[in-house]
């Protein structure tokens, strides 16, 4: 059997992670997207790759032959509502690998579909869609693959060579929701101040903004990580969260982008999640609840 021959792989969510996976594993394996549309209509967009060159992708729409595997590509408020909506099409023992960023959204589809083998990706492959509706494929990262149910224990080998069809590194984490925790305490430290400042990563430096609330941004969120049983000191998280911002200055942070855009953004399930988690555990947050409703309320502007 060759790869084109094997079940379809099923994305959901036509945006910039979506679109760039669905471009590079198309080559090899049948790919559908499943989009919030219910039009057939087949997509046809420019991928720009990384080296610079430009492809004419094309792919089918969604349809009710059962996949061989499922990647959720949408935003994390969206995620479980869209897995929802086609569930009943998936077979049961066909691998949902959820690419979101954050931390919620993950365990709420884990424990729905807990005898499912569902699985959590964390990728630094950096994708955005252009105002000519171009795919560029902006940054080469590695995305780390890992296990949230049970049974996608015995289903990680094969769902490594699935994704790796897509040519991109891939790697495997036993401990995946442990390296969740270490991008959610990135993210919680740098996304909300990009977006509330409106500036790249490497502005925030030295904002007085930023300099007056990092500090028990990361408290807060190391507390809430001791209580978890992910001990790491407050401290070495804030210089974590400089060394990112400095590495990345010229980058604009998807909060950012969504905020510009007058998009959803993700922020219940960055800051928002350290101040609910927090509730669960006796713990106070009150920096980043300060800033989830500070975005909140820039998004409603
Ligand atoms: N882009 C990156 O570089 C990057 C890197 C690492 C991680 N991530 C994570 O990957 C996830 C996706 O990011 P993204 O940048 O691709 O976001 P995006 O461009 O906003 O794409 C999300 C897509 O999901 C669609 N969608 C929403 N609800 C849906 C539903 N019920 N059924 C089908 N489609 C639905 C949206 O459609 P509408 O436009 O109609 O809402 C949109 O096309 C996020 O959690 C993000 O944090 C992204």
């Amino acid at each position: 059997m060759t790869e084109k021959e094997r079940a379809p792989i099923l994305i959901i969510g036509a945006g910039a992670m979506g679109r760039l996976w669905a471009g590079l594993l198309s080559p090899r394996v049948s790919v559908r997207l499943a989009t919030r549309s219910t039009t057939s209509a087949t997509l046809q967009y420019t991928l720009v790759h990384l080296e610079g060159h430009s492809e004419r992708i094309e792919i089918g729409p969604s349809s009710n032959a059962p996949p061989g595997s499922v990647l959720v590509m949408t935003k994390a408020p969206d995620a479980e509502s869209a897995l929802t909506a086609v569930s009943s099409h998936i077979p049961p023992d066909v691998p949902i690998i959820l690419f979101q960023n954050g931390m919620g959204s993950q365990q709420d589809i884990a424990k729905r579909f807990s005898q499912r083998p569902v699985f959590a990706a964390s990728t630094t492959e950096g994708a955005y869609i252009d105002d000519g509706g171009r795919v560029i494929h902006a940054g080469r990262g590695t995305t780390w693959l890992g296990p949230l149910t049970t049974t996608a224990h015995t289903r990680l080998d094969q769902t490594m060579i699935t994704l790796r069809l897509s040519e991109l590194d891939i790697q495997s984490d036993p401990d995946i929701e442990g390296r969740l925790w270490q991008k959610l305490a990135i993210n919680a430290g740098i996304n909300p101040f990009t977006a509330l400042i409106d500036c790249p990563n490497g502005e925030i430096l030295g904002h007085p903004y930023f300099e007056e609330r990092i500090a028990d941004v990361c408290r807060e969120v190391a507390a809430l990580m001791q209580a978890s049983g992910r001990p790491v000191e407050a401290q070495s998280l804030e210089a974590h969260v400089r060394d990112v911002a400095r590495r990345t200055a010229a980058n604009s942070s998807s909060m950012r982008q969504d905020v510009r855009a007058g998009r959803t953004t993700e922020i219940d399930m960055m800051n928002g999640f350290v101040v609910q988690a927090s509730v669960i555990h006796g713990l106070d947050a009150p920096v980043n609840c300060e800033l989830t409703d500070a975005v909140t309320h820039l998004k409603q502007d």
